[in-house]
């Protein structure tokens, strides 16, 4: 009888990894998935003082991003919100505060989510993905975004952008050494200056390396279609969806 209860542990979880939703893991995916030249421009923590600017770029640039933001953030600057939904880019729930969301329990981390939402949608905001801060999340985490409508998503390149603070530094971090081509989802933070000043370099150079822009909507659905230097699919290559945790 014993082993029995000492199975339960494991039991239970095995079941609530089969139980939960999926989460959208980049990193695995879009290593897999080398056919994909789409490339997602992400920013999270904002907006801030340099997202004007930032905008700016990226309408110049003709390329739409997805916006991760804090609840708090969206209240002083929601015009900001308004501008980024006006202009095309996706704008999506980074919770209301920024906290290790395993850390909190079930009422705080409905609140950190919920808030941020209600402050969204009131702009015309249609979030669709949670993006846990840290990237830290376990399985109540995928819950209570799935409660919220929301699937849970973290990048491929992070390009530890508040660690390097000039265009080389950064494009050296995030930038494919060979011609196989840039694809996947690339994590930035607008709340740095550097970041938005190294931008229009960076979105230059991603698609001299074969970057087609998309947001992190149409990447996961999969939009557009591929260009002519991607090699064929392999056949009985797994589908990317295969490949999701949980
Ligand atoms: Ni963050």
């Amino acid at each position: 009888m014993r082993h029995v209860f000492a199975a339960l542990p494991f039991l239970f979880t095995a079941f609530a990894a089969l139980a939960a939703p999926p989460v959208l893991d980049f990193t695995e995916i879009s290593r897999s998935e080398g056919r994909s030249a789409g490339c997602a421009i992400t920013f999270d923590d904002g907006p801030g003082e340099h997202t004007g600017r930032l905008l700016d770029a990226l309408a110049d640039k003709r390329v739409h991003a997805t916006f991760f933001v804090l609840g708090r953030h969206v209240r002083s600057h929601p015009d900001l919100i308004r501008r980024m939904v006006a202009e095309g880019h996706e704008v999506e729930n980074h919770s209301f505060d920024h906290p290790d969301m395993r850390k909190l329990d079930e009422a705080a981390r409905q609140k950190e989510i919920a808030e941020t939402e209600s402050l969204l949608t009131a702009l015309g905001a249609k979030p669709r993905f949670f993006r846990p801060p840290y990237g830290a999340y376990d399985p109540r985490v995928v819950e209570d975004a799935r409660q919220n409508g929301l699937e849970v998503v973290l990048w491929s390149h992070d390009s530890e952008d508040w660690r390097y603070h000039t265009v080389a530094t950064l494009e050296g971090n995030i930038l494919p050494p060979s011609s196989h081509g840039a694809h996947g989802i690339f994590l930035f933070h607008d709340i740095h200056d550097s970041t938005i000043a190294a931008m229009p370099s960076v979105l230059d150079e991603l698609k001299d390396k074969g970057c087609r822009f998309v947001t992190v909507a149409e990447w996961v659905d999969g939009a557009g279609p591929l260009p002519d230097t991607t090699p064929p699919r392999q056949a009985g290559a797994k589908s990317w969806r295969s490949l999701l945790r949980w």
